[in-house]
Parts: structure tokens; C-alpha cells; sequence
């Protein structure tokens, strides 16, 4: 049997993929900061959820103890406390693949994103780039994943855009809505996910998940729109100006938007093609029209 430990098992990926190894017959150790409070009673016998600080060396090398397999999705979209981006996407990657080494588990995937640069603007996404190379650093075999948006049933951007759009009267298009994403679904990640775990092809390689079309920004909010029937008004915000709302309302705890998130937004997240792809795993990837309004439903529906 497979031991698996996934840094980050609580969130949006982390709850679905730590299902699917779990269903695939591995036995899962799931880590993050706050163990979760409720696991269902089925899934408990190769499911074991458990509290792991990425910035903690003891409760790194506690939680990898025995796994063969080690899977790291720990990230963060917004600065707090300790919670920096250098500390949570490089020292933090840094910790999990050192600690994977020394203690001889056989393959690590770390999740990177797509946008990560050295020379991004967003230091998000610069410092997703020196995770990466702290990875590749400690344990060179490593497999690296870097995703478009993610989407599936509980995701953040869907659901959270369809509560605002039923909500407000208006919503900014920042950089006026051009940002080019790919968005893939989660079973297709999921997928991705189960083909790299069973073939150590894929030992060293990084891959680009994207889902089978392009779509700017201001397309995405215009379909969330019409799947929750909401008519907001979308108005475009220059660059520029959306940096200096995003630096006022930073300053406030759970804040909607920062500085960096409107620089993550100056880069498109669509897959390069220079590295491989969903494809290349065997992953057919399949198109949000057919899938998205099914779980928007609860926020409302075109009439
Ligand atoms: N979702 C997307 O569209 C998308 C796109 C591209 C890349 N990615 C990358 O994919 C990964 C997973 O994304 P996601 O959407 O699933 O994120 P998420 O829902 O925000 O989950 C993040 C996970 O990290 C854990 N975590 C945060 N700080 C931690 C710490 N110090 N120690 C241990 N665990 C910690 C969180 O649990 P606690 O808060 O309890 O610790 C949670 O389990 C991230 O690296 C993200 O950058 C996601």
C-alpha cells in the first residue's frame, strides 16, 4: 500500500485529491495547520487528518515519518504574520523536500502555479519561482506541478465571484478584464495527480495543467454572471488604480484584495508549451461550460 502525506490535505485541491488517493486505495496522512475537526466515518480507516506547521522542522519531519509518497499544496494568496510568502512558498517548500530526502521517501510532488517567475510583479508568484528551485535544490527528482485556476465544487474563484456578482452592484474588471487564464477542472488535477504517482516517468519533470480553452478575466466574470442570473456592473480599473485600492484595503485582516493579488493579475496564467501537459498524462481536460453551473446552482440560476 502506498503511504502518502499531502501538505496542505484541507484545502480546496487538498480535500479532493486526498479522496481520490485515499478511494485509489493509499493510505493518506493529510497535514495542515489546524487539523481538521470532522472527518466522515467512512473515509477514517485510510484517512488521517493531522496538525503540520510547513514552518515548524519537527512537525515537517513528524508528518513525513513513513510515507513513500509526499505531496506538497501548502500556498497562500495573501501576507499575515508569520504567513509570508518567502516563509510559506520557499523556505517552507524547502523544509517539506529536505526533510523528504533525508528521510528516503521515494517521490515528492510539489504545486507551484503558473506565473512563477523570478522576474514576475507579483511576489506571489516570484516567490512561488524560488520554491521551486529550493525544491529541485534539495530533492532534484521532485515533480513539479504548476496549475491554471482551479475549479470544481468548492473552489475559491467560481464560487467566490458568483457571491459577489449576487451581492454588489458593481465589480471592478482590474487591468480591465485582459488577463488571459486557463481554467482546468479538479477531477482532471486529480487525474493528473493519480498518473504522476503511478509512473516515476514523471521523477523530475515539471507540468503545466491547464484546461482545453483560453479565456480572459472579463470573459470568466461575464459567465459567472449570466450562470447566477446577477448584473452587476462591470467596471474596468487600470491597473494602477486597482494597486492603490489594493495597498488601502490590505491593511484590514481577511481584506478582498491586495496590492500583490492585482500584480498576480499582469501575468496571464495560461500553460507556455514548453513543458509537458494534463496530455501527456493521458488526461483528456475537460471545458467549465459543462461543469461549472452545476455547482453555482446554489448561488442562484439563469432564470
Ligand atoms: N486553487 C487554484 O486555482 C490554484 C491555482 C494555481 C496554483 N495553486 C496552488 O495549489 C496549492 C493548493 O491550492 P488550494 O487552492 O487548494 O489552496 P487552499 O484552499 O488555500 O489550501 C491551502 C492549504 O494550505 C494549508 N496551509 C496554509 N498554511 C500552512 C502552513 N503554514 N502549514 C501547513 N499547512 C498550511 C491550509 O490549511 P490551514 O490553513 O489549516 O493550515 C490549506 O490546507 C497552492 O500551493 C496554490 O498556490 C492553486
Amino acid at each position: 500500500m502506498q503511504h502518502v502525506t499531502v501538505f496542505g490535505g484541507s484545502g480546496f485541491i487538498g480535500r479532493h485529491l486526498v479522496e481520490h488517493l485515499a478511494r485509489a486505495g493509499a493510505s493518506v496522512r493529510s497535514a495542515a495547520r489546524h487539523s481538521l475537526a470532522t472527518a466522515k466515518p467512512l473515509r477514517l480507516a485510510r484517512i488521517q487528518h493531522g496538525a503540520a506547521d510547513i514552518l515548524d522542522d519537527a512537525a515537517v519531519q513528524a508528518a513525513i515519518q513513513g510515507a513513500d509518497t509526499v505531496i506538497n499544496l501548502v500556498g497562500i494568496l495573501s501576507q499575515a504574520q508569520r504567513q509570508t510568502f518567502t516563509a510559506i512558498h520557499e523556505d517552507g517548500a524547502r523544509r517539506v523536500a529536505v526533510s523528504a530526502r533525508r528521510l528516503g521517501v521515494r517521490q515528492l510532488v510539489h504545486v507551484s502555479a503558473l506565473g512563477a517567475s523570478p522576474t514576475a510583479p507579483a511576489l506571489a508568484d516570484r516567490s512561488k519561482a524560488a520554491g521551486e528551485e529550493a525544491v529541485r535544490t534539495a530533492f532534484p527528482d521532485a515533480t513539479i506541478i504548476r496549475p491554471s485556476l482551479v475549479y470544481g465544487p468548492g473552489d475559491h474563484f467560481f464560487n467566490g465571484f458568483a457571491a459577489q456578482a449576487r451581492r454588489l452592484p458593481a465589480l471592478p474588471l482590474i487591468g480591465g478584464g485582459q488577463t488571459r487564464f486557463q481554467p482546468v477542472y479538479i477531477e482532471d488535477v486529480v487525474a493528473g495527480f493519480g498518473a504522476i504517482l503511478a509512473s516515476s516517468a514523471s521523477c523530475g519533470m515539471t507540468y503545466e495543467f491547464g484546461g482545453p480553452r483560453v479565456y480572459t478575466f472579463k470573459e470568466l466574470l461575464e459567465f459567472v454572471c449570466a450562470t447566477v442570473s446577477a448584473r452587476p456592473l462591470l467596471v474596468a480599473l487600470p491597473f494602477w488604480a486597482a494597486e492603490v485600492l489594493g495597498g488601502l484595503l490590505q491593511v484590514f485582516p481577511s481584506a478582498p484584495l491586495t496590492r500583490d493579488q492585482v500584480r498576480l493579475l499582469r501575468t496571464d496564467k495560461v500553460v507556455s508549451g514548453s513543458e509537458p501537459t494534463l496530455a501527456d498524462l493521458g488526461v483528456e481536460a475537460k471545458a467549465l461550460e459543462t461543469i461549472v453551473p452545476g455547482y453555482l446552482a446554489v448561488h442562484g440560476r439563469r432564470a
